[in-house]
Formats: C-alpha cells, sequence, structure tokens
C-alpha cells in the first residue's frame, strides 16, 4: 500500500506540473483528492490493514494529501496570476486605432426661430402660456367674435371631432384661456402648433406653427403695439428692419391690421424675395376688441389690451431663404444640416 501511495504521489506531481489553466487544474484536485479519487479510494481499503500498519499508512497518507493540496493551491495561485496578466495585456487599448465619427445633429430652422422669438419677448417681461390643440369651438371661434356662419370661418377650414370640438386653428384661442383665469395685468406670448383643412404646397401645409402675443393692462395704447413689433422685427431681422401697418379686419381686435417689415433681402427698395414689393408680410396685430375683453370678465372701460399673432413656418422662410415650405417637414438631413 506504501508503494500505491507513493506512486499516486509520483503520478499526481508529474501531472501538476504539466497543467496549464485553471480548469485543468480543478479536474486534477477532483482526480486525485476529491471523493471518488485515487488518493480516497486507497484510504478506504486501510480496513484490511492490520492494527500496527494502519497508523503508518494513515500518516503516510495524510502527509501525502497535505503536499499535494499545498501544491494545488500554490499552482492555481500562480496560474490566476498569469490569466490575468493575459487579459490585460489583450485588452490593451491601440490609440492610434481609427475612430467612429458620432454625427451630431442641427436645430431644426422652425426650432432656431422659435427660440429667438421667445428669446426677445421674454427679454420684454413676457411669460410663455400653452392651451390644448384639440379645442373647443368656443375657444376657437365663438369667444373670439366669430359666431357660427361668420365668413372668417371660411379661410380657417379645420379638422372636426364633433360639432363642438376641432383642431385648433390658430394660436388666438389661447388669448381667451389666459383672460379667463387670469386678472389684468397681462403680458404672454403663446407657441403652438394649429391645424387648418388647407391642401399641401409650396406655402401651405395642414399642420403648422404660430406665435400669439397679448397684453392687457390699464392705457394699452396702439403705440404700444407698434413699439413692440418695431422691437421684434428689428431684434430678428436685423437693425435696419422698419415696420409697415396697413388696416385689415379681424374679428378678435378693432382696430385690426396687418404688419409687414421691410425685405431682408433688399432692405425696401424691390426685389425677387420680396415680389418687388420692398416690404414682406408678417403677421396680424390689433387692439383687443371690447367684446372679447366682455367675454372673459374683464372690464373694457378700464383695461384695454393689445394681440398679435405670427407664422413660424413663413418667419422662418423668411429668415433662411427657404423657397419651398415642405422642406421644412421632410427632415432631409442634408437640408438641415445648412442652418
Ligand atoms: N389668428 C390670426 C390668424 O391666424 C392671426 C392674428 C391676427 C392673431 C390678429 C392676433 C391678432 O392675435 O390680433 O390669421
Amino acid at each position: 500500500m506504501k508503494e500505491q501511495l507513493n506512486s499516486i504521489r509520483m503520478q499526481a506531481e508529474q501531472e501538476l506540473s504539466n497543467v496549464g489553466t485553471i480548469t485543468e487544474l480543478e479536474n486534477l484536485r477532483v482526480k486525485y483528492l476529491g471523493k471518488k479519487g485515487e488518493l480516497t479510494t486507497v484510504l478506504r481499503g486501510m480496513g484490511s490493514l492490520s492494527p500496527e500498519e494502519r497508523p503508518v499508512i494513515g500518516q503516510l497518507a495524510n502527509e501525502i494529501r497535505e503536499a499535494l493540496e499545498a501544491k494545488i493551491d500554490k499552482a492555481k495561485e500562480e496560474l490566476s496570476k498569469k490569466e490575468r496578466l493575459n487579459k490585460l495585456e489583450k485588452e490593451v487599448i491601440d490609440v492610434t486605432m481609427p475612430g467612429k465619427r458620432k454625427m451630431l445633429g442641427k436645430k431644426h430652422p422652425l426650432s432656431i426661430v422659435l427660440d429667438e422669438i421667445k428669446e426677445v419677448f421674454l427679454g420684454m417681461g413676457y411669460e410663455i402660456a400653452e392651451g390644448p390643440e384639440v379645442e373647443l369651438d368656443y375657444y376657437n371661434f365663438e369667444a373670439l367674435n366669430i359666431p357660427k356662419n361668420h365668413p372668417a370661418r371660411d379661410v380657417q377650414d379645420t379638422f372636426y371631432i364633433n360639432e363642438n370640438i376641432l383642431l385648433r386653428t390658430q394660436t388666438s384661442p389661447v388669448q381667451i384661456r389666459v383672460m379667463e383665469n387670469k386678472k389684468p395685468p397681462i403680458k404672454i406670448i403663446c407657441p403652438g402648433r394649429v391645424y387648418r383643412s388647407d391642401a399641401v404646397d409650396a406655402t401651405h401645409s395642414p399642420i403648422f406653427h404660430q406665435v400669439e402675443g397679448l397684453v392687457v393692462d390699464k392705457g394699452v395704447t396702439m403705440g404700444d403695439l407698434v413699439g413692440t413689433l418695431k422691437l421684434f422685427a428689428k431684434s430678428l431681422f436685423g437693425e435696419k428692419t422698419e415696420i409697415r401697418l396697413r388696416p385689415h379686419h379681424f374679428p378678435f381686435t378693432e382696430p385690426s391690421a396687418e404688419v409687414d417689415v421691410s425685405c431682408w433681402n433688399c432692405g425696401g427698395s424691390g426685389c425677387r424675395v420680396c415680389k418687388n414689393e420692398g416690404w414682406i408680410e408678417i403677421l396680424g396685430a390689433g387692439m383687443v376688441h371690447p367684446k372679447v375683453l366682455e367675454v372673459c370678465g374683464i372690464d373694457p372701460e378700464v383695461y384695454s389690451g393689445f394681440a398679435f399673432g405670427l407664422g413660424v413656418e413663413r418667419t422662418a422662410m423668411g429668415r433662411f431663404n427657404i423657397d419651398d415650405m415642405r422642406l421644412l417637414y421632410e427632415n432631409d438631413i442634408r437640408f438641415l444640416r445648412q442652418f
């Protein structure tokens, strides 16, 4: 039995010196020291030994087991060190390899213009208001002094959810919602999406954007409106820009005007961009109609106000010389990259 033990020892040590991985090492441990391992099997047969031999063999077996265990542990430590080093070496980053270029997006021209508009009015102390795009007929038309069958409804045909609910055709209903909830002084702009049942072409889209403005306080005059719009036009289109008001009709303002700015391309002398007019229309405006104030519970004898509404698409197309509105919605990166 002694010889058997010694030969197991020699064989185990021999195999140990050839082990290259931790898995192999683990297999070796099981082969010799495991429950069904060779050393264990020999020790099981000790029952057949004489009482004198038993402690001698027992001691030898234990020595061999301890020696093997120590060697295996040491080999394991060395192997895991080696494996870690290998891994680190493999993971070295080659900083000279060519990189992958990140595609950076750009701000959409509508967002650029919208942000500029917001900045101008926030600078003048305006707050930003919002209203629903799915709107009641009452707010979109009735309360704005556009009763059923009023001809102003013709040019603002829209998508109806039912008889009383529609997709808003303008941001003007937000005027009513704000005045219902807040007493003057009121100074807001409302940027937002609006809808009309228009066919798509170079200057029309069934979905587009407007910015509404509303100021209500004691003693607000048409002079305040003109001064505000002048500052706005100069901030957006350049210091030399002039504005011009032409009498017009909107049901919710009185008096009302269409507002032109001097052409950003030729400065007013006439060119292709302004169709030789020297002026380009950018918005509608006026003094808030007394009936509209009244509907919102604001006394027109005490308060007055002005309002304006401008199209964001039209402004952006002017600012960037874009001649087809559809380009703004196609999201072609080659187009958007230019701004
Ligand atoms: N809501 C009008 C439109 O869509 C534009 C407008 C004109 C708004 C005059 C106003 C205003 O606030 O005073 O055609």
